[in-house]
């Protein structure tokens, strides 16, 4: 390995053991630390232009402007991770020791290989997965933990089999009331390992899946192959990768990444207000929002005819209309939708305005099919989740 491969391996842990193709090393790009213009250019397998969150684990963040696909590419697909991604599981997993175990209140716990579940019945789904951290670093104050911008989230085409399907086979005891996933993460020190549980009902949900492809090829070593949980509609957390453990529950798992990790405050808080545990819930389904894609802030445009673009989405909800103002807020535009839709996935839309030279600042505003719509200011909270305030960008016309 040259040093090259080993300063990555440093920087990425397992993420660089299985050798990638040459044409899938592209480039991810590191943003200057406040204060610093420099741009960090580093080479990484399968990811292509995307900004570099945190060096210790991989998580990379995809800028604004690619969310004009109603499917995002898994190469500018973000990713996130809580600790190193295992080191052990390569391409030929159908050969490997790797198997799916099912059990606690189950009647038949039992354990799948690789080949087992690619022969179950698979069903697709089409799914907007956001990180519940995704927009923290826009919360004011501001909050501890990754800076996400605006691009923590991606569309893709999830398919595998039924969770309900291999639970089912197993026989979930009337005493079954959460499923548990456990991931293979290699842990860190002290780190907890990343395990989480989902109630029973979104367990047998017929679009929860084991998803082992993603947009029609094999999940990526990044986004949790050979098999990953997909819980639809929900905060990307639900959604285990690498899983190797099933198991039902007679009550929530109790772990970090159960509480304090991933929990809201049940009412509102100010800022430095402390919140007992016993007065927060977990987080479960998305909100609604929508992202502007183009321009981009700080873009110089023509004047003329602009196309002013992005996405929404509502979690389990449809987007109802998504309105565009070009005049900071006073007056709003119906944007047109795009025609691809499903019930989890994000519409693209799109506004022509015919702009006149001078600076504006452009906002989107999102409401679903609920009638809930995207706040002003985003709600505050400790852990700087589910930020879905009203978006924004200052573009100059010229
Ligand atoms: N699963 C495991 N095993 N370990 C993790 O760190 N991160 C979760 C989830 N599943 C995580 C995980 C979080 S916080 C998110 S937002 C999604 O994976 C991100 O999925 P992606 O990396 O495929 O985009």
């Amino acid at each position: 390995m040259n040093s090259r491969r080993n300063f990555l391996k440093q920087m990425f842990g397992g993420a660089l053991a299985v050798g990638a193709a040459p044409s899938l090393v592209a480039r991810a790009l590191a943003l200057p630390q406040s204060g610093s213009t420099e741009k960090t250019v580093i080479d990484m397998p399968g990811e292509d232009g995307l900004i570099v969150r945190s060096f210790r684990f991989v998580d990379l963040e995809t800028p604004v402007e690619y969310f004009n696909t109603w499917l995002t590419p898994v190469p500018h697909f973000f990713v996130r991770n809580h600790m190193h991604e295992p080191s052990e599981l390569n391409g030929d997993v159908a050969n490997s020791d790797w198997r799916l175990t099912v059990g606690g209140e189950v009647d038949k716990p039992f354990g799948l290989t690789f080949s087992e579940l690619s022969r179950m019945e698979t069903h697709s789904v089409v799914n907007t997965l956001e990180c519940a951290g995704n927009g923290r670093s826009l919360h004011r104050p501001q909050v501890p933990g990754i800076q996400w911008g605006k691009g923590a989230m991606g569309t893709a085409r999830f398919s595998g089999p039924r969770l309900r399907d291999v639970l089912q086979r197993a026989g979930i005891r009337p005493t079954g009331k959460h499923v548990m996933f456990r991931g293979l993460d290699e842990v860190p020190g002290k780190v907890p390992p990343f395990i989480r549980s989902i109630p029973i009902e979104k367990a047998l949900d017929s679009d929860t899946l084991i998803a082992t492809h993603m947009n029609g090829a094999p999940l990526t070593k990044h986004h949790g192959f050979p098999a990953r949980a997909l819980v639809p509609g929900w905060i990307g957390a639900a959604s285990c990768k690498w899983l190797t453990e099933i198991k039902v529950l007679d009550a929530e798992f109790v772990g970090n990444f159960m509480s304090p990790g991933y929990r809201m405050p049940n009412q509102p808080i100010k800022p430095g207000d402390a919140v007992k545990p016993e007065d927060t819930h977990p987080l479960t389904a998305l909100n609604v929002k929508s992202v502007i894609a183009g321009p981009i802030e700080g873009a110089r445009v023509k004047a003329g005819k602009v196309a002013v673009h992005g996405a929404a989405w509502a979690g389990e909800n449809n987007i109802a209309k998504v309105e565009v103002s070009t005049d900071g807020g006073t007056s709003w535009n119906a944007a047109g939708l795009g025609h691809d839709e499903a019930r989890y996935a994000w519409r693209l839309w799109n506004y022509a305005w015919t702009a006149r030279s001078g600076d504006y600042t452009i906002l989107s505003r999102a409401t679903d099919s609920e009638g809930r719509t995207q706040p002003a200011t985003a709600l505050w909270n400790p852990s700087g989740y589910l930020y879905n305030a009203v978006d924004q960008v200052k573009i100059h016309v010229a």
